[in-house]
């Protein structure tokens, strides 16, 4: 048996973040007021809202799915194991991670923790809670602005592409936004952690690594 407050995705109560986004507010004043937000319940277990960070006038925003344990912890966006992985592919990609802005589609953690353990294991978040979310992703877009929108892994791909989204059938090629068919390209790919756990670690990671070279390549303006 395992506990977390949010399991039921059939409550009565909405879940938006949109009341806590002020408008028109900077990057700053968005992260502040992302610290305050009850938009949905995964506020009530977590440390601290882990926002967005990087260049606010990056040319390529990267989008993952939730902070984990350490993020959770520091406050900031892929810090741990997948960000270190993150972190290498981009270096060799040739995507500068420091002229980049980094997110995530929820900006709590969702965990359970197991009645005889200590340690806070991972939850996906559900379809639900990302939706709620996303007035957080869509201003932080509006704000930044970038050319080329990365989706790490399936709940990213959704949040920005809806829910038809499939990691296996839409990675790797240059997508419109949905929401602004005139903003951002997307590209999606996996998302690191599934790298980690994959069986053929070597395999993914070549994939991960094809995926974000075509990004780069968008980037640089290349056909
Ligand atoms: N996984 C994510 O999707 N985001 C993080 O920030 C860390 C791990």
């Amino acid at each position: 048996m395992s506990r977390t407050r949010t399991d039921d995705d059939t409550g009565p109560a909405a879940y938006d973040a949109a009341p806590f986004v002020p408008e028109d507010a900077g990057l700053d004043a968005l992260r502040r007021a992302a610290a305050g937000c009850r938009g949905c319940p995964l506020y009530e277990d977590a440390t601290q809202t882990v926002f967005g960070q990087g260049d606010a006038d990056a040319r390529v925003l990267l989008v993952g799915e939730q902070p984990g344990d350490q993020e959770d912890r520091a406050g900031e966006p892929f810090v741990g194991p997948a960000g270190r992985l993150l972190d290498r592919a981009l270096e060799e990609a040739g995507i500068d991670r420091d002229r980049a802005y980094v997110t995530n589609a929820v900006k709590h953690f969702k965990f359970t923790v197991p009645e005889r353990g200590k340690r806070r294991i991972h939850k996906a978040p559900t379809l639900r809670e990302a939706k709620a979310c996303r007035p957080w992703l869509t201003a932080e877009l509006a704000r930044v602005r970038p050319e080329v929108v990365v989706a790490l892994g399936a709940t990213a791909g959704k949040a920005l592409l809806g829910g038809s989204f499939r990691v296996s059938r839409d990675r790797g090629v240059l997508l419109d936004l949905p929401s602004d068919p005139d903003g951002p390209r997307v590209l999606a790919t996996l998302h690191p952690s599934a790298i980690l756990r994959a069986d053929d670690r070597e395999a993914a990671y070549a994939g991960f690594l094809t995926d974000l070279k075509a990004a780069a390549k968008a980037l640089r303006g290349a056909p």
